[in-house]
């Protein structure tokens, strides 16, 4: 890896400084064959801080305005980015969640502590209805994780009955307490981070525990089950391994997590102070760092599963930084600035590449949690940049990918606090894809701080015009929303982009994310 970072930097090193840089990249139109499937764009909600009480749900009663109990400022805003997919309860959490005591009427269901993030007691008013009703008003699937760290086998056999069956006594008794016809559920995960978290277990024992708790989760009614295995993080290869070589296709996804974080001296670092070092090792990590761990993983996967009959959902992904100073330790609520907004654009690009098998991602999470859409306080909502990059992208969603090859600048992404981790990265990450009406989606991401580029894209036999173009840029790396200035960072129309014969020239800013269409 040093070798590969020196030649590198002596590559940069030799080239003249230029007002503008360029590069140039090429549509492999014969090579588009995967659809990006919608719930690449899947968002998580846990119970987790002010992430569900008071970030989706302030309950009826409340003075802030609220559609039986929704909030309806961050309602509108997630209709707007068309969320596909939502995970729930957790996360840490789900594994310690018992969803009984979460229906019925609202006076009977117990408190209870939040023991994995800081001890916060809640009051159960958010559960099984008020999730899969929210689900239905967004318009999404809901993937409900279940608790197998420490609920049983009947308890998440009930919770599947008491969601999706339309007779027998969970029907009954999901009927008294208001909702008559059954929910659709598709996704059910079986336990999560079942290696630490949900259970500490070893792979062996929670294959094993898989294939128990995913026999007695039955289809009802018709609803057709997609169930998943709880999966691995980062880098541990032998959890793929061993689940792919004894659960095999009894699972339908094995999920993954990875977040674009290093702990140094007990700091993960700010999210809206930081050095340009810092930048840059966020883009790498979530861009080449993703980049090699998916390749592990998915040949793990290949080897046991040539055919693909099992996917790959990275089901958390995103920044993780400090907490904002003054909020509550354990409730992960951080600031999310241009540069989260970046981590999203090369990540997103990154995922379009690995749409053969992996069919889901969630950013972790909605709202008030790590890398998030929106920041609630009190009656006051704020979009994030990361927010705006998902408006920016969604028509990629069940557009086919096209793949993109790209000849640019890289750099070097040295950050004193993680050091064994040196990643070459280039500076410029694109993705594109082709919707069913023949529109061309270009996304396109340019990471240099001090230097904008005339990227040259070969069309191939792409015809039409830019009918939209859209850019999301500021003028500091550390720029982000706040209740005072909400409007800060938020996309603009782009008017850098030409079509001259079978060439798009985009004029792309430093420090910019451009998302453009062609009809
Ligand atoms: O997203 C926060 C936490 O990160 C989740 O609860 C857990 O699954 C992961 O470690």
């Amino acid at each position: 890896m040093k070798k590969l970072l020196s030649v590198a930097l002596a590559a940069m090193m030799a080239m003249p400084m230029m007002a503008q840089k360029e590069s140039s990249a090429t549509l492999r139109m014969n090579d588009a064959k995967y659809k990006i499937n919608k719930e690449i764009y899947g968002q998580f909600a846990e119970h987790l801080g002010t992430c569900i009480y008071g970030g989706l749900w302030v309950g009826p009663d409340s003075k802030i305005a609220n559609t039986d109990g929704y909030r309806n400022d961050v309602l509108q805003a997630l209709k707007d980015i068309r969320v596909p997919v939502l995970r729930w309860p957790g996360g840490c959490f789900a594994d310690e969640y018992h969803w009984m005591d979460g229906v019925g009427p609202k006076e009977n269901r117990p408190r209870m502590v939040n023991n994995n993030w800081g001890g916060t007691v809640e009051d159960n008013s958010f559960g099984t209805h008020e999730f899969l009703n929210l689900c239905e008003m967004l318009g999404c699937e809901p993937y409900v994780s279940m608790n197998v760290g420490s609920g049983t086998v009947e308890e998440t056999a009930k919770w599947v009955e008491y969601m999706t069956a339309k007779d027998g006594p969970m029907a009954k008794l999901r009927k008294q307490n208001g909702r008559e016809k059954p929910w659709t559920v598709k996704y059910i995960g079986v336990g999560n981070e079942s290696w630490g978290c949900g259970g500490s277990m070893r792979p062996e024992y929670y294959g094993d525990l898989y294939r128990r708790y995913s026999t007695y989760c039955r289809e009802y009614s018709g609803n057709k089950l997609y169930k998943v295995a709880s999966g691995a993080s980062d880098y541990d290869y032998d959890w793929t391994e061993t689940i792919m070589k004894n659960v095999g296709d009894r699972m339908k996804g094995l999920s993954l997590h990875y977040y674009t974080c290093y702990t140094w001296n007990g700091s993960k670092g700010s999210a809206t102070n930081f050095n340009n070092d810092q930048y840059y090792w966020a883009v790498a990590k979530c861009g080449v760092g993703v980049k090699e761990i998916l390749d592990k993983h998915v040949a793990i996967m290949d080897k046991y599963d040539p055919k693909g009959k099992v996917d790959l959902l990275l089901d958390e992904w995103g920044t993780w930084w400090d907490s904002e100073p003054g909020s509550i330790e354990g409730h992960l609520y951080q600031q999310n600035a241009m540069r989260d907004a970046m981590v999203a654009a090369f990540s997103l690009n990154t995922f379009h590449q690995y749409t053969k098998r992996m069919k889901m991602t969630n950013i972790a999470q909605i709202a008030n949690v790590l890398q998030s859409m929106v920041l609630t306080k009190d009656d006051k909502m704020v979009l994030t940049p990361t927010y705006y990059v998902f408006k920016m992208y969604r028509d990629n969603m069940e557009a086919v990918n096209i793949p993109i090859d790209v000849t640019c600048d890289y750099f070097a992404a040295e950050n004193e606090r993680d050091k064994n981790n040196q990643r070459v990265s280039p500076y410029i990450s694109a993705s594109a894809s082709k919707m069913s009406d023949g529109t061309v989606v270009m996304n396109l991401a340019n990471a240099d701080l001090t230097q904008s580029n005339k990227l040259t894209i070969n069309l191939g036999n792409v015809k039409g015009k830019v009918v939209d173009a859209t850019i999301l840029t500021s003028k500091d790396m550390k720029d982000h929303n706040t209740f005072e200035n909400p409007d800060k960072v938020k996309p603009a129309e782009f008017k850098g982009a030409k079509i001259k014969g079978n060439q798009l020239v985009v004029d792309m800013p430093k420090m910019s994310i451009v998302v453009l269409k062609i009809k």
